[in-house]
């Protein structure tokens, strides 16, 4: 089978890598896969494939007028990537990718589009890297009502939360070291404002439930502004901090948002380094969960050829998510939460259990209160941290 790549980067290079290196075993066993043409971006820029003669274009026509029956995307591009994605579908070609900003602003329109044209849209790789969630969640959605997911979807943020946790150093100097490490990308704004990670929530909840969950619905708060002072605070509590993506249909409303947690040392999420973990609850089984790595050059690269081999083996999920069913996301659930913040607003003066002053900030503990509350009361305020208190998972 003839693919093409779009995207000869971080994950890009690593899927060449896995192709040519086990090229010989995958032939063995009927998948014999050609990489016609690799779409980049920069023509000049020098590469060091594996395969000698892979021939690379910066012209996109290319491809779409090509006879290759998948397109693997690995760019970065939103927009242009979407619009490539639609004209490549409409081509009849399979799209493989690992583009969450894509997958989830367009989750619906490129599945309606794979269901009209027959062709597959895998997606694997865009949620938890090399963890198997997205294929697992599509089968048991076939047959089984599942109404609560949640973990790390994040790995940047876990290694920075756990290294704080761990080695007491501020914010700033982990980041710092986790972008040495490659760890973190130059502009972790998406990754540790949690962004990202919403990204990955609105896929997952809108899978499982097979309704739409807007991106702009989820209430998302990073781990930019943390402090080791809230460390110190959540550990003089017996908690940790790590941010989590929580999704939970309850009654026909959902309760959705990413957001920094005080969890407990048993918690199932609370991992080290770049893990992610994630948990997911159906009416067939209480729960089961996941853990491994979520990012990376070649664990990437595995769910993007898993994804491809589906293809080719014709094991594929054809695309059936049809968003037709309709929740309104509500955040009504209460909970305790964790604020540190310069000036604590009137609005909360209520709902306040515990204040006190440390280096001229106050940390507040409040009774429960939803998101849906208190969300309003933080839009527009000054610099904060927010946690929420996850007592009972
Ligand atoms: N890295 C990870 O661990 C990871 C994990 C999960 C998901 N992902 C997702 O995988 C995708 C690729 O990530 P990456 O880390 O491999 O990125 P990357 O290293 O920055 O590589 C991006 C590649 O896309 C190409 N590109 C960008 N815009 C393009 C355009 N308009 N037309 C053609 N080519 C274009 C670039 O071309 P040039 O080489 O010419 O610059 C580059 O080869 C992203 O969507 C990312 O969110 C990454």
């Amino acid at each position: 089978m003839k693919i093409a790549i779009m995207g000869f980067g971080t994950v890009g290079t690593g899927v060449e890598e896995i192709l040519y290196k086990k090229r010989d075993r995958l032939k063995k066993n009927g998948i014999d896969i050609e990489i016609e043409k690799v779409l980049i971006k920069n023509i000049k820029k020098e590469r060091s494939p594996f395969e000698k003669n892979l021939i690379f274009t910066d012209n996109f026509d290319e491809i779409l007028s090509s006879d290759v029956d998948t397109v693997i995307d690995l760019t970065t591009n939103l927009e242009d990537t979407y619009q490539r994605m639609l004209a490549l579908m409409k081509a009849g070609k399979n799209i493989v990718t690992a583009n969450k900003a894509v997958v989830s602003k367009y989750f619906e329109e490129l599945n309606k589009l794979a269901r009209e044209k027959e062709v597959y849209f895998a997606y694997e790789a865009a949620v938890g890297g090399a963890i198997p969630l997205i294929h697992p969640f599509m089968e048991e959605a076939i047959f089984n009502d599942m109404d609560k997911v949640f973990g790390i979807l994040n790995g940047t943020s876990s290694y920075i939360l756990s290294k704080m946790e761990r080695e007491g150093l501020s914010y700033e100097d982990v980041l710092k070291k986790a972008q040495d490490l490659g760890f973190a990308e130059a502009d972790p704004t998406a990754d540790v404002g949690g962004v990202a990670a919403m990204r990955k929530i609105r896929i997952l909840s809108s899978l499982i439930y097979n309704a739409k969950i807007n991106e702009a619905e989820i209430p998302t708060y990073g781990i930019e502004n943390i402090k080791k002072i809230d460390f110190d605070f959540a550990r003089e509590m017996g908690f940790s901090i790590r941010m989590l993506a929580k999704s939970q249909l309850s009654n026909g409303l959902v309760n959705i948002s990413v957001i920094p947690s005080f969890v407990g040392d048993d918690f199932f999420a609370k991992t080290f380094d770049a893990t992610n973990a994630v948990k997911i609850w159906g009416e067939n089984f209480i729960s089961y969960e996941f853990k491994g790595p979520g990012a990376g050059r070649l664990e990437t690269a595995d769910a993007v050829v898993r994804d491809l081999f589906r293809i080719v083996s014709k094991r594929e999920i054809p695309a059936f998510y049809d968003g037709s069913k309709s929740y309104k996301v509500e955040n009504a659930v209460k909970n305790k939460f964790y604020l540190r913040i310069k000036e604590s607003p009137k609005a909360l003066k209520d709902v306040i259990k515990y204040e006190k002053v440390k280096a001229g900030d106050q940390l507040i503990i409040t009774k429960k209160i939803s998101l849906k509350e208190l969300k309003p009361i933080l839009d527009g305020l000054g610099e904060f941290f927010l946690a929420e208190i996850e007592e009972n998972i």
